[in-house]
């Protein structure tokens, strides 16, 4: 892996991969503890998250706290040998702090006020929670300190996952102060902003306020402002916990659960502030491909850890909170969990332990059911628990890819806000159709900033890479004179960071790496397609424009921009940049992305029938090839070794039952190259 290399602190304990949950106590009578435990060390448990959602039970009125029947948990945690990655408790301020403060409480865009009695009710910019949260941290940190079963601190929980951004007056004033610290004077925010446009400007700062609900599209210089202030609230709120967290026990890793693709926040700013990267993943019913999110997902938290992470949750089967919770089908439960190891997580956790009685996660599956042990989920639980000790050697190998898409929460942002020419740009979505291209071929792939390092890589893709900054542009340049492969797709390069259009056609900054310049947008229809000359066709987009030093590989076929250029090539330097000037989906783009992959000379990880991935993490010592079946039929997969799951040799060929798994440490980790 290029994008980042960082040295990060790591949990002491547990030894080998992690195993576990949310366990959540307060819930439950005292007594069920030692039927806990034992199911615990049934299941081979060796972490629990501790006291997410537990503010209401220890500081019970403001400034009082009642230690006891935590101390007694982590008491239970030590004496079983379970460590404890062990939560601030902020994430949920009790109804009495928020009656108390209601001035904390979050607002929406149209002055909605959102009021406690379900979870994360408060505003991020109030100093009042920032200073309640950060008392709260450092008392719990000040008491558990030096506890024998304190592992890592886990702050917060899911920043933003119900208030990533709040409009209230309190935002508004700490909006300005963020405000006039980026841009010193009102002029040149003025100028950022183009409020030339539409009688805009501003003449004073208290002026200035949130994209609250307007009569038509707000600014779009003031909404990509409220984006990343949005994210570094947060994260202020999250360096203010672990400030004082450090400040008590330095040499303790802290961790905060992200969830994968999340757009309020950029995890690319994020990550540098953790010791340890942890997720939170849950198969989306919504998507074409659920499982290849889940490996996107994956490739997303190594990058950004630039090594192991933890998968802090998922679910042991349905969710609650979809409208449909479709329940995981038998051996699910297994092979999603190995795939989040494969893709290099060196912890599998749930949420939760125990089923809850009551509650709004109440039909939220968990690794205890309401049917208790004599069931499916618990079964594999056990399963699990004894495949992972099975795995404990693959803890702390490394995940190599030699292919990255470039991804960057900015150009998300920018490329999304409204007035734009198509409503259908959809910048996960295309990040996830081409990791899904190149997850059915089994390439392995990071998902980096297109500020980061791009030296090790062979092909760099850059789907709808709308915003891109001077440097970033270079950086692509480089890559790809230095002999790299690159594709980048419509709409990429069109603006500057303050989202103001580069002149002299489109795309912008990237015309001479591409070849091509584009002098008008042809955004398609919704459900309209385009046929190529390739005889692939495309859809979302077309354009007018013409080649200039690059190669023609197609043209738009049919429509008002017949003849012109849909996928080019240009040599640059020692290597070659693609252009996509439409979207390609299905075996349109499979069959794209394996000839580029192919130019690049990237091999696959394995040759494996459809739906069966391969992935592989190797450390100086060993390889290990993880082989997940996703279909409904057995299959084989070349290789020698040993099968770490069953203990077994394979010569040769290595069968996987239907949904199953197989890990081999192989003997001759070149020879399982085969494409
Ligand atoms: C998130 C939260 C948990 C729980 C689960 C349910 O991951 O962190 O507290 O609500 O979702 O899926």
């Amino acid at each position: 892996m290029a994008g980042k290399t960082v040295s990060r602190l790591w949990p002491a304990t547990p030894a080998g991969i992690a195993y576990g949950g949310d366990y959540n106590p307060e819930q439950w009578p005292e007594e069920m503890r030692q039927q806990d435990l034992a199911l615990m060390a049934e299941a081979g448990v060796n972490f629990l998250t501790v006291g997410v959602f537990s503010w209401a039970a220890l500081e019970v009125s403001p400034g009082v706290f009642e230690w006891g029947w935590l101390d007694r948990v982590m008491d239970d945690l030590a004496g079983a040998g379970i460590a404890a990655d062990l939560a601030t408790a902020t994430a949920s301020p009790p109804p009495w702090f928020s009656h108390a403060n209601p001035q904390t409480l979050p607002v929406r865009a149209d002055g909605t006020k959102l009021w406690w009695g379900s979870r994360q009710a408060f505003c991020p910019s109030s100093p009042i929670y920032r200073e309640a949260a950060v008392h709260l941290a450092g008392e719990i940190a000040r008491r558990y300190a030096s506890h024998p079963a304190l592992a890592m601190w886990h702050v917060h929980n899911e920043y933003g996952c119900h208030n990533s951004a709040c409009y209230c007056d309190v935002s508004a004033g700490a909006f300005r102060a963020w405000l006039a610290e980026r841009y010193g004077e009102l002029k040149a925010l003025n100028e950022a902003w183009g409020t030339a446009f539409w009688s805009q400007r501003y003449t004073a700062w208290d002026q200035v306020i949130p994209p609250r609900r307007t009569g038509t599209f707000a600014n779009p210089g003031q909404q990509l402002d409220w984006a990343r202030f949005c994210s570094e609230e947060l994260l202020a709120c999250c360096r203010a916990e672990i400030a004082v967290l450090k400040e008590v026990t330095p040499d303790i890793p802290v961790t905060t659960n992200m969830m994968s693709l999340f757009k309020p926040l950029d995890y690319q700013r994020w990550a540098d502030h953790l010791d340890v990267i942890s997720n939170d993943h849950y198969l989306l019913n919504f998507l074409e491909r659920p499982e290849a999110d889940l490996s996107l997902s994956g490739d997303l938290m190594r990058s950004l850890a630039g090594g192991p992470w933890w998968l802090m949750e998922h679910s042991p089967s349905a969710v609650n909170w979809q409208p449909f919770n479709l329940a995981k089908a038998p051996g699910q439960l297994v092979r999603n969990s190995l795939t989040h190891v494969a893709r290099g997580a060196d912890a599998v956790g749930f949420f939760q332990w125990r089923a809850s009685r009551a509650g709004a996660e109440k039909y939220h599956s968990a690794m205890l059911p309401h049917a208790g042990r004599d069931t499916k989920v618990w079964r594999e639980v056990v399963n699990l628990g004894a495949n992972l000790a099975s795995l404990s050697e693959v803890a702390g190998s490394r995940v190599e890819s030699k292919v990255a898409i470039v991804h960057s929460w900015d150009s998300w942002w920018a490329a999304e806000l409204d007035a734009h020419p198509t409503m259908a740009l959809d910048v996960a979505g295309h990040i996830r159709a081409w990791h899904s291209a190149l997850w059915d071929m089994n390439v392995t792939t990071d998902i980096v900033s297109p500020d980061s390092n791009l030296g090790g890589y062979d092909l760099v893709i850059a789907p709808n890479l709308y915003l891109l900054t001077d440097e970033q542009a270079s950086n692509l340049a480089a890559f790809v004179r230095g002999g790299g492969t690159a594709v980048v797709t419509y709409f990429s390069g069109i603006v500057d960071s303050d989202d103001h259009v580069r002149l002299g056609g489109y795309p912008g900054m990237l015309r001479e790496l591409l070849g091509v310049v584009v002098e008008e947008f042809f955004p398609l229809a919704p459900g309209e397609t385009v046929r190529l000359s390739d005889s692939s066709s495309g859809s979302v987009w077309s354009e007018l424009g013409r080649a200039d030093g690059a190669e023609v590989v197609a043209e738009f076929a049919e429509g008002p921009v017949a003849g012109c250029p849909a996928i080019t090539r240009n040599a640059f330097g020692s290597g070659s940049a693609f252009y996509l000037a439409t979207h390609l989906t299905g075996d349109d783009l499979l069959a794209f992305a394996r000839r580029v992959v192919a130019q690049a000379g990237v091999r696959p990880v394995a040759d494996t029938p459809k739906g069966v991935e391969a992935v592989r993490r190797s450390s100086p010592d060993a390889s290990y090839l993880f082989v997940l079946n996703h279909t409904g039929q057995p299959a084989e997969v070349e290789v020698d070794g040993v099968e770490l799951l069953s203990g077994e040799r394979v010569e040769g060929t290595l069968r996987v039952a239907a949904g199953a798994v197989g890990v081999v440490r192989e003997e001759r980790p070149s020879a399982a190259v085969r494409s």
